[in-house]
This record gives C-alpha cells, sequence and structure tokens, in this order.
C-alpha cells in the first residue's frame, strides 16, 4: 500500500477507457484517497457513477485546465474541503480535429496555441495555482501523461507532438522549480491505447500494431500498466526520481530501425 494516507488529485477522467481511470483504479488499490476534477456539469451523473467504485472520492467539474480563474476557483473548493493534498496527475489534452487530420504544415495559429494551451500550459498552471493556494504537502509529487511522439515523428500526431515536447520541458522547469521545497515533477510516457482522445489519431489502430510488432515485450499498454507506474511516481518510492519522463511503452521507444 504504497500510497497509504495520501490524497491525490486526478485531473481528466471521462470514461472507464481513460488512463485518468486506470491511474485512479492503481492508486487506489495501493491505499490513495482519490479527488478528480472532469469536464463538463453534464457528465456529473456519468462521472460520480463511474468513480462510485472509489470510496471516500470526489469529484469536481474543471470545464478548462487552461483556464486561470477556473482552475483558482475549483482548486480554492478542493483545498476548502479537503485540506492539502500529496500529489497531482495531470491527464489532460486537446488538439484540433483538423489538425491531427492534415499535414502538420498547415496547423492554424489559433490550433497551434490551443494545443499548446490545453495540453501543455494547463500543466503550468496546475502546478503553480497548486503552489500559489498552498494545496500541497510537504514531499508532494506531480505526474503528467505524454507521448512518443515528442521527439518522433509519428503520421497524424502533428501539433499533439509539439505540445508534449512543451509539456516535456515544463516537467524538468518545474522540478527544478518546486525541487526547492522538495516536491517533485515526472511524466509517464504512455505506449498508445484505445480512448476516446486517441480516436482522434489518424491510423491510430495501425500504430497499435506496429508496437505489437516491434516492441521489446511485443504488447500493448494497458491503463492499469500506465496507472502502476503513475502510482510509483507519485509514492515516496520513486523520492530520488524527478524531471523525468519515464516511459510506460512495452519499452518501444528503445528500437531503432
Ligand atoms: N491514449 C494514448 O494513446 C495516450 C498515450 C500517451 C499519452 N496520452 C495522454 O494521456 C492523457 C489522457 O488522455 P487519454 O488517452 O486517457 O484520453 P481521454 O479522452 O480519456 O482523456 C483526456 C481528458 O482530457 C480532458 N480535457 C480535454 N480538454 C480539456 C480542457 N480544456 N480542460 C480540462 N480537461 C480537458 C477530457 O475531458 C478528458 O477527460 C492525455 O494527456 C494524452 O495525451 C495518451
Amino acid at each position: 500500500m504504497i500510497l497509504e494516507n495520501k490524497t491525490i488529485l486526478i485531473m481528466g477522467i471521462r470514461n472507464k477507457w481513460s488512463i485518468a481511470y486506470g491511474i485512479a483504479k492503481s492508486a487506489y488499490d495501493n491505499g490513495a484517497k482519490l479527488i478528480f476534477t472532469y469536464m463538463g456539469e453534464e457528465n456529473k451523473s456519468k462521472i460520480e457513477q463511474l468513480t462510485s467504485e472509489f470510496e471516500g472520492s470526489k469529484a469536481y467539474v474543471l470545464d478548462n485546465a487552461a483556464q486561470d480563474d477556473l482552475v483558482k476557483e475549483v482548486f480554492s473548493k478542493i483545498k476548502k474541503e479537503n485540506g492539502k493534498i500529496d500529489g497531482i496527475v495531470h491527464a489532460i489534452a486537446h488538439a484540433n480535429t483538423e489538425d491531427l487530420h492534415n499535414d502538420f504544415i498547415y496547423t492554424s495559429r489559433e490550433g497551434f496555441s490551443h494545443a499548446n494551451d490545453v495540453s501543455a500550459y494547463s500543466f503550468v498552471l496546475t502546478a503553480r495555482m497548486a503552489k500559489q493556494l498552498e494545496m500541497l504537502n510537504e514531499n508532494a509529487s506531480l505526474v503528467t501523461l505524454t507521448y512518443h511522439g515528442s521527439t518522433k515523428v509519428l503520421e497524424g500526431y502533428n501539433v499533439m507532438g509539439i505540445a508534449k515536447a512543451a509539456l516535456e520541458s515544463s516537467v524538468r522547469y518545474l522540478a527544478e522549480n518546486l525541487g526547492k521545497e522538495g516536491m517533485r515533477v515526472n511524466a509517464v510516457s504512455a505506449g498508445p491505447i484505445k480512448t476516446l482522445s486517441a480516436k482522434g489519431i489518424k491510423d491510430f489502430n495501425s500504430i497499435l500494431t506496429e508496437v505489437e510488432k516491434r516492441a521489446p515485450l511485443h504488447r500493448n499498454v494497458t491503463t492499469i500498466q500506465v496507472g502502476n507506474v503513475a502510482t510509483f511516481l507519485l509514492s515516496d518510492m520513486s523520492e530520488a526520481i524527478t524531471g523525468q519522463v519515464i516511459y510506460a511503452d512495452s519499452g518501444y521507444n528503445i528500437m531503432g530501425v
């Protein structure tokens, strides 16, 4: 029970296929008390039903994790109702559909800015707001989700690759800033998983097939496996690790031609 007595905020749960859900399952099974944020008031009952298996958990609507005043409002409420927390999982990303379907060169300024705002800046905002509102306990751990498309060209990942590169670099800068207070910041680079977000990526099934064919472990990863890595990073077992991108991808990223 490596998360016993820890309260973890998980941002970005949408349904049972979400990576956030796999992380929640793993963190809960390892003793964590959970708090969630999700998008869309209209999803309230669906999310409450989904998270009811995590006894004692609470869920809050956060319609745009990249909007300062909304994040401040929701985080203030979370702190008031739950006290300080020990970790945050940021599992949020979005890009406009046309920017994932057209060649990257046609990415609009608005699309470029939107993908970076929601998928990278929201993590910086999360960290800053949590610090400013003094939400985090000593030794708190922040974890975000990234993908291999940050460093390699994957057809159809396009502007999201740029956003993930910004996110990974933000992890390093945030780790330096928060390290002064004993807090850690890391990313899990998950292998491809068929979630609702992934459905927006062109030819996603062929990426899954390729991983099975070429990854050292010759299999795709599950949300629970990714969740177990996040649980480790949220726990004191990983207290020597900060500013890192840890791959949970069946080893796919090490392969050359
Ligand atoms: N599925 C994959 O293959 C894969 C691989 C590596 C990394 N990731 C990353 O994992 C994270 C979770 O994605 P997922 O695959 O579980 O998909 P998902 O669709 O289940 O989750 C994405 C979440 O982002 C939320 N979101 C989008 N825009 C938002 C905004 N403006 N404000 C607040 N929330 C917003 C959605 O509501 C949703 O809950 C993302 O960062 C994604 O890039 C996914």
